[in-house]
């Protein structure tokens, strides 16, 4: 085994701690990566509430950038040196209908995960890319491409191709009508996208302080969720919704903003949702959902953002700052995504603060 340096949970709600990680020797397929950024994602905190002591210590992180040091005997497309990328999902079957499509991401026998998911050869729980260094199979590590600044373009392996295959799939181009609720990391990104792919793009959020930001990520118009009068204004408007918000929510009002025939996505909060029939009846509206992204959609989408320019609007923190990150995302302070740079976990820890 190798040892590299992490921050991680022992416990529900427990504090991250910084503490020595175990990554596994390479195997022939393997890349051993330094990680240099890494994105704190909604999911973490998730993660983090949810997380039960009993499955293990927890090392949130899964959309990070770095630098290739080392390949197992069998890597071809990646040498020592080499910028690359990795999200959340570090494995799969590789046989099933949906992998064999390039969905690896709805993997039949289910992806492993970054973090907290269980390695598919010896059985080890995953642990994530808050951490100076990963090894993953080669098959989902991506190359970054030149011109993406490595800090800024780490949360698109998450927050990215998340809204990034819906985009896709849903046929978002020129002339297409799109609006995206919620803006923060998901969120953001999905209006660069948007507006790079054509749309005419909104954006629906409950905080009224984020308008200019909307304009200046290029939407075209605002609403304001808390109020009826720009809800009713905005009815039927929109081919497409994009719906990022993180919390458990009423889908009613979102869905009556969907045009005739149109879709919500929605990639938020997940878990079971309520559904008046008679919001999708109206206008034949569709509901839909998705997560990640297969191995070819996460190429697309970084070669996109490369030829578009579009990587996160971040703030950058040290890593031993990761409990402030966390601590900002749930109170959406965040302007949109925090991303933590890992060299701090370099050489021997600071002193405690109040030890
Ligand atoms: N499907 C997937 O595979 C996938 C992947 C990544 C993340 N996620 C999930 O997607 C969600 C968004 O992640 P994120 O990292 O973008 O989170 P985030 O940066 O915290 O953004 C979420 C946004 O939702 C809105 N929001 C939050 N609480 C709200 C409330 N009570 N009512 C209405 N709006 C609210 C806020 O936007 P406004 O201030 O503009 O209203 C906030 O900026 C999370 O639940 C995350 O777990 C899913
Ligand atoms: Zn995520
Ligand atoms: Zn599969």
């Amino acid at each position: 085994m190798r040892t590299t340096t992490g921050w991680q949970a022992d416990g529900p709600a427990a504090a991250l701690r910084r503490t020595p990680l175990k990554r596994r020797d390479l195997r022939p397929d393997d890349l051993a990566i330094r990680i240099d950024y890494c994105g704190v994602c909604h999911s973490d905190l998730h993660a983090l509430r949810d997380h039960d002591s009993a499955a293990g210590p927890l090392v949130p992180g899964h959309e990070f950038t770095g630098v290739v040091t080392e390949t197992g005997p069998a890597v071809a497309g990646f040498a020592a040196g080499d910028r690359v990328a990795v999200g959340n999902i570090v494995d799969s079957c590789g046989e099933c209908p949906m992998c064999r499509a390039g969905q690896e991401n709805f993997c039949h026998a289910f992806p492993t995960l970054t973090y907290g998911g269980t390695d598919r050869r010896d059985g080890s729980t995953t642990l994530g890319g808050f951490s100076r260094e990963y090894v993953v199979r080669d098959r989902f590590a991506y190359p970054l491409p030149p011109g993406l600044d490595p800090a800024a373009a780490a949360p698109l392996l998450c927050a990215g191709v998340t809204v990034w295959e819906p985009l896709h799939a849903l046929g978002v181009g020129p002339g297409s009508r799109v609006a995206v609720a919620g803006l923060g990391g998901l969120g953001h990104l999905a209006v660069k996208m948007a507006v790079a792919l054509g749309a005419t793009t909104s954006v629906i959020s409950r905080s009224p302080g984020k308008a200019d930001d909307a304009r200046r990520l290029g939407a075209h118009a605002f609403v304001l969720s808390t109020d009826p009068i720009h809800l009713a204004r905005a009815r039927d408007g929109f081919d497409v919704v994009i719906d990022t918000i993180s919390t458990p929510h009423d889908l009613g009002p979102y869905l009556r903003l969907v045009a005739l025939d149109g879709t919500l996505s929605h990639l938020g909060h997940l878990g079971p949702v309520t559904v008046e029939t008679m919001d999708l009846l109206v206008g034949r509206k569709k509901l839909s959902s998705a997560g990640s992204g297969g191995r070819p959609a996460t190429a697309a989408m970084l070669d996109f953002c490369a030829a578009n320019g579009i990587t996160a609007e971040i703030e950058l923190l040290p890593s031993a700052r990761v409990h402030e990150a966390l601590d900002r995302l749930r109170r959406n302070d965040v302007r949109y995504r925090f991303v933590l740079d890992m060299s701090d976990l370099d050489g021997a820890a600071p002193p405690e603060p109040h030890a």
